[in-house]
């Protein structure tokens, strides 16, 4: 039996639990009972001495807070309380360590569709973050400050997958998620992108052009679901005086990229790291131009934080065609891999640039990030993802890895 003041010692002891760690080396207990009767002593001594090993395991199992890197202090006052739609993808999870190491309040909302949880990895566990496994496309309740809605499949091989569900996201999602604006009267950035423009047929493309986009074509579902979602942003501005801010997002790349979703930079990367032919669907005379993803989210934060209501063009002005992109990222990853042609898909774009006059003027942003550095990082990351053999191995310890 312990008696109550052993009890006590014992209480003492836990709570300094940090000198415990120091000293568990020793044989003898930190912590001694003092009593006269020498078996009482003993039996307390060898009960302490139990906890506190226990503690230590008990403790060595927790997840290491001192492992996450340092955030900026905010107190109540100005910290937000802010959600990610689709904050478990690519560009979402670049966009919530930002935020998070801005020091705000950080929900992330996902279906896992195409986002993956570890790409955030690295906050679980943080006092200011919380994932929550949903759907957007059913109601969501929760308080908050601002909404930055990203939830949506992005690429050809995932918007086309499953056309009606990605109509759904779009439409019912965005609707949901105004309301939720409407509701809590935080500010929401929708994220929209430069296939509202469609096959354009005007060179850059400035936010006043409205597009070429078929209707009933085979990206119609993410193209027009895009415009809805713009549609429906301005109609509850309108009408309610919710908060709106629309990004037109061009082309993005960067760590995190998935393998498999066709993208021109993530395709010609890993099939010149695998010494695979590069493929180029049509001439390769066709342009694209391409931000890095930290360009990207300075672009959103610096958006969300700004009057400015109407769409903005984000991306990066630079032009090169796929031909080009296709020699300069061999070159980069030093591969053997051959350049082949294949027919053109329906509906590519031919062109595609941004204007990004309106986003200097009134955000005062510019992309900074050039692209040898960009596809550096994205090279030094596909090189990482295909050597890697433990699925469970982490690789996003460092949330600012990635930021040029
Ligand atoms: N990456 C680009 O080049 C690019 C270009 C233009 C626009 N955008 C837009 O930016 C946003 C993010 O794109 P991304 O490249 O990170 O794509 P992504 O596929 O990596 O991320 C989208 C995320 O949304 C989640 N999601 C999809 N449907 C959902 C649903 N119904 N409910 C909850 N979560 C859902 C996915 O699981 C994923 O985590 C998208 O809205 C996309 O349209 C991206």
């Amino acid at each position: 039996m312990i008696s109550s003041f052993s009890v006590l010692l014992l209480y003492n002891s836990l709570v300094q639990s940090e000198d415990i760690q120091e000293n568990i080396i020793h044989d003898e207990p930190v912590y001694k009972v003092h009593t006269n009767d020498d078996n009482q002593l003993e039996e307390a001594n060898e009960r302490i001495k139990l906890l506190e090993s226990k503690l230590i395991e008990l403790e060595s199992r927790l997840p290491r807070t001192n492992a996450f890197p340092e955030i900026k202090f905010r107190n109540y006052k100005d910290k937000k309380r802010i959600l990610v739609t689709g904050g478990a993808g690519f560009v979402g999870s670049h966009l919530v360590d930002t935020l998070m190491m801005d020091g705000h309040q950080v929900f992330v909302v996902d279906n896992y569709f195409t986002g993956s949880k570890r790409n955030i990895e690295q906050w679980i566990g943080h006092e200011n973050f919380e994932m929550v496994h949903h759907d957007i496309v059913n109601p969501l309740y929760m308080e908050l400050d601002e909404i930055y809605h990203l939830a949506s499949p992005a690429s050809p091989p995932h918007y086309m997958y499953n056309p009606v569900k990605t109509i759904k996201t779009n439409t019912v999602g965005t609707v949901n998620m105004l309301g939720l604006a409407k509701r809590t009267k935080a500010k929401i950035l929708i994220a929209s992108t430069s296939e509202v423009y469609g096959d354009p047929e005007v060179h850059p493309q400035p936010e006043s052009y409205w597009g070429n986009v078929n209707p009933i074509g085979p990206r119609a579902c993410y193209d027009e679901g895009k415009r809805v979602a713009e549609t429906l942003a301005y109609a509850y501005n309108k009408q309610s005086g919710v908060e709106v801010r629309v990004a037109r997002i061009f082309n993005t790349y960067g760590p995190r990229m998935h393998a498999n979703d066709g993208r021109v930079v993530s395709n010609f990367v890993i099939q010149a790291l695998e010494n695979k032919p590069i493929t180029i669907y049509g001439s390769g005379e066709q342009t694209r131009s391409f931000q890095y993803v930290s360009d990207l989210v300075q672009g959103l934060v610096t958006l969300m934080a700004s009057d400015y209501t109407l769409p903005v063009n984000i991306g990066n002005p630079e032009e090169r065609s796929i031909k080009t992109f296709a020699s300069l990222i061999r070159d980069m990853v030093g591969s053997a891999s051959e350049i082949v042609h294949k027919p053109e898909v329906e509906d590519d774009p031919q062109r595609r640039r941004p204007d990004i006059s309106t986003a200097k003027k009134e955000l005062g942003w510019q992309p900074k990030v050039p692209i040898e550095k960009g596809l550096a990082k994205t090279i030094e990351y596909f090189r990482r993802e295909l050597s890697r053999t433990d699925n469970s191995e982490k690789h996003n310890g460092d949330a600012f890895e990635y930021v040029l």
